[in-house]
């Protein structure tokens, strides 16, 4: 069978500057000399049990794929699956949710889509723009960047503990937050103080979009065990074996790229694997430039997280435990 890439090749199609031949967070089309038209989608099953909460999550989780490149969102359809037997005034509260998130966003929903499904879906197919020159793409680390995380792991394992209902209701609260904040004034930082290469934390957990970002630009990553800071409740949900079963398949795929210098507890490899819903920017910057990120990062009360460096190498993570 030929490879999608192949079937799919941008290589007819020079406007096609980020597509299947080197997938990044989203598909990106030049449309003048100047600008480019951004293009992603994601939906997925509820992860929380409030509607509104997980519209929010939703949106914010589709939206962040436009940051990941260094764009601005425009404009988002809806992409709706929902049962026909349930309450219509929870569908409400999902699109409501959704649609005040891409207006913080600065974007406007502009049409939609929904199927009658068993499971209720929802998320967003996401239009946005981006100046040629400022493509934040996956492969432009450098070796000596320093790696800045911009939000707190542990999404997949706080919402397994809420499905399993052993959840505190304080620690969902707090992933809650984490999971509905865009990732837009991140994004304009890292963009700010030229980012060389950038991608989002979702599915694939930090080590497998670390990986991406790694092998794209033909260095290693060394992340800093002691220097990944985690939701609250995280740690102990994790300690009791609490993942969710996508962290296993990480795990398994991931882990053939993956040195430990040192001692990994058995919860701490998990966490390195942990599916993120909604989660944060992964950027790597010029070291002269890293302070001042992390500091105008916490002044607009964003997370910012030292977590690695890049070095030379070829594509592989190591994991160190220092500080
Ligand atoms: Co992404
Ligand atoms: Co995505």
């Amino acid at each position: 069978m030929r490879p999608l890439s192949e079937i799919y090749s941008g290589g007819d199609y020079p406007q096609v500057l980020v597509g299947l031949s080197e997938p990044d967070d989203a598909a990106v089309y030049q449309i003048d000399p100047a600008r480019a038209i951004i293009s992603t989608t994601d939906f997925f099953p509820p992860v929380v049990d409030d509607p509104y909460d997980f519209g929010a999550i939703a949106a914010a989780n589709a939206l962040s794929d436009v940051y990941a490149m260094g764009g601005r969102p425009l404009m988002a359809i809806n992409l709706v699956a929902y049962p026909e037997d349930l309450d219509n005034e929870i569908l409400t509260e999902i699109l409501r949710g959704g649609a005040e998130k891409v207006r913080e966003a600065g974007a406007v929903i502009a049409g939609g889509h929904s199927i009658s499904d068993a499971e209720p879906k929802y998320g967003l197919s996401v239009t946005g723009e981006v100046d040629v020159g400022k493509i934040i793409r996956k492969s432009g680390a450098q070796v000596g960047d320093v790696l800045i995380l911009s939000k707190k792991l542990g999404t997949g394992v706080v919402t397994t503990a809420l499905k399993r209902d052993i959840a505190d209701p304080q620690h969902v609260a707090a992933a809650v937050e984490s999971m509905s904040r865009l990732n837009r004034t991140a994004a304009e930082l890292a963009q700010r103080h030229g980012a060389h290469a950038m991608t989002d934390i979702t599915g694939f957990g930090l080590v497998g979009h670390g990986l991406e970002m790694a092998k794209l630009s033909g260095v290693d990553f060394r992340l800093n065990m002691k220097a990944l800071t985690l939701l609250p409740g995280t740690i102990d949900y994790a300690r009791n074996g609490v993942f969710p079963g996508g962290m296993e398949r990480n795990r398994e795929y991931y882990s053939q790229w993956l040195v430990a210098n040192g001692e990994l507890a058995e919860f701490e490899r998990g966490l390195l694997f942990d599916p993120q819903t909604s989660g944060g920017l992964l950027m790597s910057v010029a070291a002269d430039r890293a302070t001042a990120l992390l500091a105008d990062m916490r002044a607009e009360g964003e997370d910012a997280f030292r977590v690695g460096d890049v070095v030379a190498g070829s594509g592989i993570i190591v994991v160190v435990k220092s500080g």
